[in-house]
């Protein structure tokens, strides 16, 4: 998934994330950000360009919306305002993306809300195994006032929320055998993303957790390092995973979504109609990337069974006793936010 830069975009990626705007008398390498701006005409001297970090490849859903964002910026402010979208994680994981988000070395992301929550401990709630019943009551919770609640929970974190995007549910999957019960998760090792909670939420299931970033997971995969992994339709097709670990199991244990989120020493720059017009582009970019989303599951789903991976449906019997066994997780990781777990439980009945 890595792609080497560029090297005359790497050069306005460096100069950009030192400054995050350029003076009169630079140039930007036009060429290079036209792919990102659509049929938009550029203007000769753009105020601000700014950088934006995704981890999926060019054509995943999360980097179109990230191209519509930065299509939809540059129309509306006539070029003014230019996000150079650099995809594949070229910019380095979602961990160290974050913390260079914190000081504004890189001014844009979109991120999981796993690692988002070592930085936003109250977003564990909105990712906590079997909470959702399906994806209509997760887009009510989020759409509705809690999302807005949790939106206006960043203060002191150094980055600003700026939409909801859709990664669906995730599911386990592995190269050693079909897990069709509880029992089966025993002595998996079994990789999750650097968080806290998904370390418990697969320790709670009888596995044995190892955190590391997306990127590395392939090569442990083939290697033999883990047995698996979990992860939604679109994420287990698109990296691959499924060729070197074709046993994958529909429990859906969790909704993680994710968010796009902007730096917040490069807001505190911005004028309140500049930051007005990013978010509204935010917020049309993820109306795209849902939609986008809803297709690419069904087509990377097609996509693996085509492969031959075997795909097991957990029996709703089964798929209790995976519930039983993650409840504790609710008091054990948000005992002070129970109030907004119930809030959301009740959401929509
Ligand atoms: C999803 C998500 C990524 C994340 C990945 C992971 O694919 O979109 O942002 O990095 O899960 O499992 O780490």
């Amino acid at each position: 998934m890595r792609r080497g830069l560029p090297g005359v975009l790497m050069g306005v990626v460096m100069a950009v994330a030192l400054s995050g705007c350029i003076g009169p008398e630079q140039t930007v390498a036009k060429g290079d950000l036209d792919k990102n701006q659509g049929t938009t005409a550029v203007a000769a001297h753009p105020e601000y360009v700014f950088t934006y970090a995704e981890n999926q490849a060019e054509d995943y859903p999360t980097t179109q919306g990230a191209y519509k964002f930065a299509e939809l910026i540059s129309q509306k402010t006539n070029g003014r305002i230019l996000i150079n979208v650099q995809a594949g994680g070229v910019l380095g994981d979602e961990k160290s993306v974050c913390e260079q988000l914190q000081f504004g070395g890189i001014d844009f992301m979109r991120m999981s809300l796993s690692p988002l929550a070592e930085f936003v401990p109250k977003l564990n709630v909105l990712q906590l195994p079997y909470l959702y019943r399906d994806a209509d009551h997760m887009w009510q919770v989020l759409d509705g006032a809690i999302g807005k609640d949790f939106m206006n929970s960043f203060e002191g974190s150094n980055l600003v929320p700026l939409s909801w995007y859709d990664a669906g549910a995730r599911n386990f999957y592995n190269s050693v055998r079909p897990i069709r019960k509880l029992e089966d998760m025993k002595g998996l090792k079994i990789r999750v993303q650097e968080s806290e909670m998904m370390i418990g939420m697969v320790e709670a299931l009888g596995a044995s957790p190892s955190p590391m970033s997306y990127a590395e997971v392939y090569s442990a995969l083939q290697t033999g390092a883990i047995n698996g992994a979990e992860n939604n339709w679109p994420s287990y097709e698109s990296t691959s995973h499924y060729e070197v670990a074709k046993y994958y199991t529909i429990d859906e244990h969790n909704r993680v979504p994710e968010l796009q989120l902007c730096s917040q020493p490069t807001w505190d720059k911005l004028s309140m109609a500049d930051q007005e017009i990013i978010k509204e582009c935010a917020l049309e970019s993820a109306e795209y990337e849902r939609r986008l989303w809803s297709e690419r599951e069904k087509e990377s789903e097609e996509k693996v069974r085509q492969a031959g991976c075997q795909i097991i449906e957990l029996p709703p019997g089964e798929k209790q006793k995976f519930q039983d066994a993650v409840k504790p997780m609710y008091e054990k990781y948000c005992s002070d936010y129970m109030d907004i777990v119930d809030a959301i439980i009740d959401t929509g009945k």
